[in-house]
């Protein structure tokens, strides 16, 4: 099923790549972080087009929840104790000013956008000692955070940690909007890059810079960002009847669920698990039983699911994609918090590109430290690798083999859920007949 985004807005078409180019710049994708970044860009001079395989925003942007925050989960009390006070300042200032321009951009540019400023929370219906710390840390960092007992929640809260000041609002309106002024060539895959020439079956685009946006980088080297970020799915069911709220909910919990308004829409999400491994379903019935028992009179309208990139340590990957390669640039690993990570991007990568200084680069640098933490996360993700790899050589237990990904050869599950063939290893989603949906694999897969 359509988000209720997609259901309601039309984007412009754009004419495919008619033939090769020389640009300053190009970026591989138009979801939010490709559009900003372009549009950041071309302001400062830069001469800027767009490479997306298949339409303005329909990839992950369209299946965003579109909270606009700084609230990233319990991430500052981690953020300080791993990389120090100074570094996770960063972190929170590039946040915080993102929710700022996405304002003064939808002022300035007289976007109809649905944008709304409002508290966002994170809760736990068991403990407080975790909040309390985030809320402390946050509060050291700049932003407007505070511990709270009550909420608007149907159900009681040991606590929680309101930020103000943070936002939401319709992100297909917003970007159909900013989308308008730039060169956005539709239809356009991207089939290889090498060196500063980026190979579509339309012609070739030749580039002083490379901006890869297209939510996974499906170059694996350099960079290797297959082995660094693994993928996560999560189930989003949109009903109305259910009152409304003013606040943006998140909880901390195993199983916690996300509440965010719309007009007279409530959108309750949860059911998170690593792409691929969720052989079992029922996440949509899960979020559809839990809405009935908070609000009996409410009714669904609408059902989708997002695709999130996690890395290693939890911050985005957002700079030079690789030592190797210093005119390529990456934006990628956003969490859940893509609205926000995009408009980062879009900051960090047009300073980077036009020389300016941008004391945040260093937090999100693809180049920063490992931390004791991601080593950790490395096997764990590597180890899914291993037996992803492994399963592909052994027929699955009713006789029948599943289809391989053409990624890495991973054996891919069928997930109930969403009718598709997931792949544990690194993402990669495919349709009942084999069609590619996501990456990092750039090709359809082989049914068996
Ligand atoms: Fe890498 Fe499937 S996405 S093997």
């Amino acid at each position: 099923m359509e988000s209720i985004w997609t259901a309601e807005t039309k984007i412009r078409k754009r004419e495919s790549l008619p033939g090769d180019r020389d640009v300053q710049a190009v970026v591989i994708g138009a979801g939010i972080a490709g559009i900003l970044t372009a549009y950041y860009l071309k302001q400062a001079g830069i001469d800027t087009i767009v490479l997306e395989a298949d339409r303005i925003g329909s990839g992950q942007t369209k299946n965003t929840t579109a909270k606009i925050t700084s609230q990233h989960g319990l991430i500052y009390d981690n953020l300080i104790q791993t990389f120090g006070k100074r570094m996770a300042q960063h972190y929170a200032q590039a946040n915080e000013n993102a929710v700022s321009e996405y304002e003064n951009l939808i002022l300035e540019k007289k976007i109809a956008c649905d944008f709304v400023r409002c508290p966002a929370y994170l809760y736990s219906e068991k403990e407080e000692t975790r909040l309390r710390r985030e809320a402390e840390a946050a509060e050291t960092l700049g932003i407007a955070a505070s511990f709270e007992r009550t909420s608007e929640l149907p159900f009681p809260v040991a606590g929680t940690v309101r930020f103000g000041g943070q936002a939401r609002f319709q992100p297909l309106k917003f970007l159909s909007g900013l989308a308008e002024e730039i060169t956005v060539y539709e239809k356009t895959k991207v089939l290889r890059v090498d060196g500063m020439q980026v190979k579509t079956a339309r012609g070739m685009v030749t580039a002083k810079h490379i901006i890869f946006a297209s939510h996974f980088p499906f170059m694996n080297i350099p960079g290797y960002y297959f082995a660094r970020m693994y993928q996560e799915r999560s189930y989003v069911v949109a009903v109305e009847g259910a009152g409304t709220m003013e606040g943006m909910y998140r909880g901390i919990d195993k199983n916690g669920l996300s509440f965010r308004p719309y007009g007279k829409v409530l959108l309750i999400g949860g059911g998170n698990h690593r792409t691929g491994t969720d052989k079992q379903g029922g996440q949509y019935d899960r979020l559809r039983k839990k809405a009935q028992t908070f609000y009996p009179e409410c009714h669904e309208t609408a059902h989708f699911s997002a695709q999130d990139c996690i890395t290693l340590d939890g911050v985005p990957y957002i700079g030079r994609f690789s030592a190797r390669k210093p005119e390529w640039y990456v934006a990628a690993g956003f969490g859940k918090w893509g609205m926000t990570s995009a408009m980062v991007s879009a900051h960090i990568l047009s300073a980077l590109i036009t020389g300016k200084d941008c004391p945040e680069a260093d937090i999100f640098s693809p180049g920063r430290r490992i931390t004791a933490g991601a080593v950790k996360e490395l096997f764990s993700h590597g180890a899914y690798t291993v037996k992803g790899l492994a399963k592909h050589l052994v027929p699955s237990g009713n006789g029948k083999t599943a289809p391989n990904c053409p990624h890495m050869g991973c054996r891919l599950e069928w997930n109930p859920q969403t009718q598709t063939f997931d792949c544990p290893c690194h993402g990669s989603r495919f349709d009942r007949n084999g069609r590619l949906i996501d990456g990092p694999a750039q090709t359809d897969c082989k049914k068996t």
